[in-house]
């Protein structure tokens, strides 16, 4: 792939997943930044990962997985599970000494992340290989949610939440009615 189409991807906007898994390779936590909601109702989030990860083994074999939205705190969790393999470290007990939280899901056999953004538990409807990546749809059988912000992820960078770009109010929608008028398909 050409560097301009690798810099254009890289311009997407992106979450940091800590996608938890267990099974041949053990307990598992990975880092995925294309986790995306693909329908309200039922809730269903779509993971998109690497065949050759032991994330993917985990699931293959298992049917199911968590995924733990990243928080602002959680940036050495983000690089830790996104740098090494499961095949080769406990990055669950690594994180742990580091000082990251997990408890024992409800419905899945795996671990999520105390204090994320949000944990999702997901049991796996569908799965479909696009390309480079195998995309796992998950349904969302346990969700919950704290406070905390998640982690924007740009240019392989953490970034905050941060100012807020102003939405047109109901007046200036009302005020730019007549153009939309103007283009109004019959
Ligand atoms: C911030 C970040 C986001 C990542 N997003 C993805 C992703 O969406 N899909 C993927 O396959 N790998 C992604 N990776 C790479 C995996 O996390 C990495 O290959 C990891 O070592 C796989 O772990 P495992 O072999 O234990 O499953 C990402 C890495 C980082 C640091």
């Amino acid at each position: 792939m050409d560097e301009n189409t690798i810099n254009a991807g890289r311009k997407l906007i992106t979450n940091v997943g800590l996608v938890t898994s267990n099974g041949p390779v053990g307990n598992n936590v990975m880092s995925a930044e294309w986790v995306h909601r693909v329908s309200s109702d039922p809730f269903l989030l779509a993971v998109c990962l690497n065949p050759l990860d032991a994330t993917n083994e985990n699931i293959k074999a298992t049917n199911e997985f968590g995924v733990s939205l990243a928080a602002e705190s959680h940036n050495v969790a983000g690089s830790i599970a996104g740098n090494y393999s499961g095949r080769e470290v406990d990055k669950v007990k690594t994180l742990e000494e580091l000082g990251v939280k997990f408890y024992k899901a409800e419905k899945i056999n795996a671990h999520m992340v105390e204090g994320a953004a949000a944990n999702y538990e997901c049991k796996v409807v569908e799965h479909r290989k696009l390309g480079s990546h195998i995309m796992y749809i998950g349904y969302v059988v346990k969700a919950s949610y704290t406070d905390a912000n998640p982690i924007i992820y740009h240019k392989r960078k953490y970034y905050k939440i941060g100012a807020e770009v102003q939405k047109p109010d109901a007046k200036a929608l009302e005020d730019m009615g007549d153009v939309v008028s103007k283009h109004r398909k019959d």
